[in-house]
């Protein structure tokens, strides 16, 4: 059976321990030929920097090729249905990364694809950005157990994969968001799951200082969201207090590491130019995009540990 790659809940608590820790080996050790003659194509509904040149990367360092759609060349879904482009994908390539608008694009493309899917962010989650994220804080904590994230913002596609990439590996995930922001219910009922079986603590809050007190790390993503434009004026007024800055980092959380997934609207949920403090580590997240992806890539294909000392 082939596997998809649509929420951090596809994979086992355990898998998500095992692609980090592959991500690791495949950081140090860069370039292979594992996927000579496989495919790769990226289908994007969206504007895109990070996961697009890191997943044609991510391919190519490992010997295959990627093929990059644009929001514009296939329409999916109105010049042809969904299950068509699916079906014509699986016959030419090996896997499909698809950033959609709707989650339920990403359900149907792996319905009907014959080849593997990766959610490369949809309106749900975006589970690459989770699994960068954790190695980042790894690399950055040392460890899971005990740590914890404070996440300052949207309940969003963001928030939702860490949150359960936080929870499946042990670490303590609290969210400050408004009423009605919080992480959407079937999601945060599988954290509360992940955090009851692993031993960690998962924490709605509305106060950013409950949620930022003593925290290792301050997460913020953006208010508004690709596709949300028109809550924009909405948005900025309910989520106005919810900002990572100065006086919440020295007064709540000293030692944190400071976190987003970018691009970041400055002023907004992060204060200017507060994504240049020495404690921020976004550009590490970015990087590590590449080395977990090879992970995801392989670990689809199946093959993970073929040639590879994980
Ligand atoms: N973080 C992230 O997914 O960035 P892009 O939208 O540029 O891919
Ligand atoms: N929540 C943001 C993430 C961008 C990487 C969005 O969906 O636009």
């Amino acid at each position: 059976m082939k596997k998809d790659f649509l929420s951090i809940t596809d994979l086992s608590n355990e898998e998500v321990a095992h692609l980090i820790e592959s991500a690791i080996y495949l950081k140090k050790h860069r370039y292979f030929n594992i996927l000579e003659n496989k495919t790769l194509v990226l289908i994007f509904e969206k504007p895109s920097l990070r996961t697009r040149v890191s997943f044609e990367l991510a391919a190519k360092e490992l010997g295959g090729n990627a093929i990059y759609l644009s929001p514009s060349e296939i329409g999916l879904g109105k010049r042809e249905p969904i299950a068509d482009v699916a079906r014509v994908l699986s016959r030419y390539v090996d896997i499909i990364a698809a950033r959609t608008f709707s989650h339920q694009t990403n359900i149907e493309l792996a319905k009907w694809a014959s080849v593997p899917v990766i959610n490369a962010l949809d309106d749900d989650e975006h589970p690459c950005q989770a699994l960068a994220d954790m190695l980042t804080i790894l690399e950055h904590k040392g460890h899971f157990k005990g740590v914890t994230i404070a996440y300052i913002g949207d309940g969003n596609n963001v928030a939702a994969s860490l949150m359960l990439a936080a929870t499946a590996l042990g670490a303590n995930f609290r969210i400050a968001a408004p009423n009605g922001y919080n992480i959407r219910q079937e999601l945060w009922e599988k954290g509360l799951e992940y955090a009851d079986n692993n031993n960690c603590e998962l924490v709605w809050t509305k106060d950013v200082k409950e949620a930022a007190r003593g925290a290792d790390v301050l997460y913020t993503d953006v208010w508004v969201s690709m596709g949300q434009e028109g809550e924009s004026e909405n948005k900025r007024r309910i989520f106005k207090d919810y900002q990572i800055n100065e006086k919440l980092l020295r007064i709540y959380a000293p030692n944190a590491i400071i976190m987003h997934p970018l691009p970041a609207h400055y002023g907004d949920e992060i204060a200017k130019g507060f994504l240049n403090h020495t404690q921020s580590v976004v550009f590490d997240q970015a990087e590590n995009r590449l080395h977990v992806q090879k992970a995801v890539l392989l670990h689809l294909l199946g093959a993970l540990g073929m040639g590879l000392n994980t």
